[in-house]
């Protein structure tokens, strides 16, 4: 499995993948110009490789200083629990050594961040788009 850092990616490959991770059915897959910024809009990007075929992504949003956001973080079904997530969580951090890392757990994944050593933050709040302000 090999790692790397960037944006530049084929869309279709990055859509099939959120889907076989089953993370696609929280995201906008069917929505590709939404999908398209999403992809070039992130500040970084980290990508995992079993030979060309794209396995795993990790999505943030970065001052790459003080704070990291992980917005998706993504690993083809078939290629899960042999250690990509955390790869990919690995090489974000060392991409942005300084930053604390932050995410939004999906429900399935809620076991995994305890497990691999983050902490849950009971002071964290959010606001969709459609809600009152
Ligand atoms: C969650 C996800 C990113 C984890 O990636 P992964 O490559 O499968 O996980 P890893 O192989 O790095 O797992 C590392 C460790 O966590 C464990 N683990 C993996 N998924 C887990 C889960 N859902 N719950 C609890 N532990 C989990 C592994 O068994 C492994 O444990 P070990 O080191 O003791 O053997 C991946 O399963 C995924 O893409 N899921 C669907 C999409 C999703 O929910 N993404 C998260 C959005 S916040």
């Amino acid at each position: 499995m090999q790692l790397r850092v960037g944006g530049d990616l084929d869309l279709d490959a990055v859509i099939a993948l959120y889907r076989s991770s089953t993370l696609g059915e929280r995201r906008p897959v069917d929505d590709r110009d939404r999908m398209a910024t999403m992809l070039a809009e992130a500040d970084l990007v980290v990508t995992a490789w079993q030979a060309e075929e794209l396995v795993g992504i990790a999505r943030c949003l970065t001052d790459g200083v003080w704070v990291t956001y992980v917005c998706d973080l993504a690993v083809d079904a078939t290629h899960q629990r042999r250690g990509i997530g955390l790869a990919l969580l690995r090489r974000v951090r060392a991409e942005t050594p300084r930053a604390k890392l932050h995410l939004h757990a999906a429900p399935s994944a809620e076991p995994y961040y305890p497990h691999i050593g983050m902490r849950r933050h009971e002071q964290s709040w959010w606001l969709d788009p459609e809600d009152a302000l």
